[in-house]
């Protein structure tokens, strides 16, 4: 890393979210989440692991923050639960759930770290789930709600915000894969939920701004970098129509173009779409497209695609290269290319990365430490992509590494490890790992 210069200022950070690390949850008068039932119903995460204890975050946050300031970070990406502050999901806030996170960011400002502080990172509170979920307009209003109620209280302390974590995720993931929360299989349902979604975005970004004046706000999508299988017309189609799933059906109309017109006659053709015209009412597009402060995505990987009979009928196509623990490949260059994409195509300014990083499963060894060479080298080429994107041009301001400790990573409950500090989660015992004294000489240089 020594020849790696990345400009004054830029902001070095880690990430995490609340439900796979906090625990705690039935504490503090939090309320039930779509996570807490679908992680104990039986077969939806490995083991049937849960976050009901994850990483007792909840009252070991000063621990925490004292490793965080270890680390030399200059800002932490962490998100707030929803049913913490109303457990109802609107209506009657909690005052317990607005303290926990004061004392939080208080901890954090006085180690000199800035808060990134995310509304969204997937807690739906249950009542909101029985009332439609996502796929009902009424949550992305009663989410504009709960990012005043945060916002108001935390707004003297918290300059950043982070509005919705990864729409895609929340949408199509949850509710037509069904892989995560509230694990429903239904493209009309997702297709809905996704323009829900952001625009929930939208309006929480004006209730933000109107509790917190001179607040910062963005939303932060996930892409996945698509590359056809071959130069054949079906196999550069098939990726047309990936890049339109993953990426483009979020990032047009939060730029201002609307919703991809290849992409409402495919998932149109296909019988996918719901009553899109009752959905997206007059003033949605004006509502997304609103210019926000800075512009968040989260990165990790790339999919090879080749055709199937239909554009949305693709194909994965399983190339003989490195892949991580999660079975993702290792792909920088994806990095760099979407980088270029959101300053030359989308103007976006300033960029900021709120995830990049991989799961291995190093245990501690016996000297006591953890060597995750592995991590570093990922990390490493990573960062050499965002350094050559500056280089390029892009306004790249920061970079969040995901993840700060080990966590319950969703489905895959505790087997799945992303933190540069291990987490023993019999005895909550935090071990540092290579990497982690790695991105502190990175930080510090
Ligand atoms: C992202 C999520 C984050 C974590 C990483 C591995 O999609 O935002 O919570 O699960 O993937």
């Amino acid at each position: 890393m020594d020849t790696m210069m990345f400009p004054e200022g830029f902001v070095w950070g880690a990430a995490t979210s609340a439900y796979q690390i906090e625990g705690a949850v039935h504490e503090g008068g939090r309320g039930e989440s779509i996570w807490d039932r679908f992680s104990h119903t039986p077969g939806k995460t490995r083991d049937g692991h849960t976050g009901d204890v994850a990483c007792d975050h909840y009252h070991r946050y000063k621990e925490d923050v004292a490793l965080m300031a270890d680390l030399g970070l200059k800002a932490y990406r962490f998100s707030v639960a929803w049913p913490r502050i109303l457990p109802g999901g609107r209506g009657a806030v909690n005052q317990q759930g607005l303290d926990f996170y004061r004392r939080l960011v208080d901890e954090l400002l006085a180690r000199g770290i800035t808060p990134y502080a995310t509304l969204y990172h997937w807690d739906l509170p249950v009542a909101l789930e029985d009332a439609g979920g996502w796929p009902a307009r009424a949550t992305a209003e009663a989410f504009a709600e709960y990012a005043g109620v945060v916002a108001a209280a935390l707004g003297d302390r918290v300059k950043h915000w982070i509005t919705i974590n990864e729409p895609w995720c929340v949408s199509f993931l949850s509710h037509q894969i069904g892989e995560h929360a509230p694990g429903r299989q239904d493209w009309p349902a997702a297709i809905a939920a996704s323009h829900h979604a952001l625009l929930a975005h939208g309006l929480g970004m004006q209730a933000i701004r109107a509790a917190a004046p001179g607040a910062q706000v963005s939303v932060a999508l996930n892409f996945t970098a698509a590359v056809p299988a071959s130069e054949s017309p079906a196999d550069r189609d098939a990726a047309r129509h990936y890049d339109g799933h993953f990426n483009r059906w979020f990032l047009d109309p939060l730029a201002g173009h609307g919703y991809p017109a290849d992409m409402l006659a495919d998932y149109g053709e296909a019988g996918y779409m719901p009553d899109w015209g009752a959905i997206v009412q007059p003033g949605d597009l004006a509502t997304i497209a609103a210019p926000a402060d800075f512009f968040a995505f989260n990165y990790y990987t790339r999919e090879v695609v080749a055709a199937g009979q239909r554009p949305w009928q693709y194909r994965a196509v399983r190339l003989d290269t490195p892949r991580t623990e999660m079975g993702w490949e290792i792909y920088p260059e994806g990095l760099y290319n979407i980088l270029l994409r959101l300053h030359s195509h989308y103007r976006m300014r300033p960029i900021y990365i709120t995830e990049n990083g991989v799961s291995y499963l190093h245990p501690v060894s016996e000297d006591g430490h953890v060597h995750d060479q592995d991590r570093i080298e990922f990390l490493r080429l990573h960062l050499a992509a965002c350094q050559r994107a500056i280089a390029a041009g892009v306004p790249l301001a920061g970079y969040f590494q995901w993840s700060l400790m080990d966590n319950f990573e969703w489905a895959h409950g505790y087997h799945q490890r992303f933190g540069i500090v291990h987490v023993d989660f019999d005895t909550q015992r935090r071990t540092p790992k290579d990497s982690f004294g790695w991105y502190r000489e990175v930080i510090a240089r």
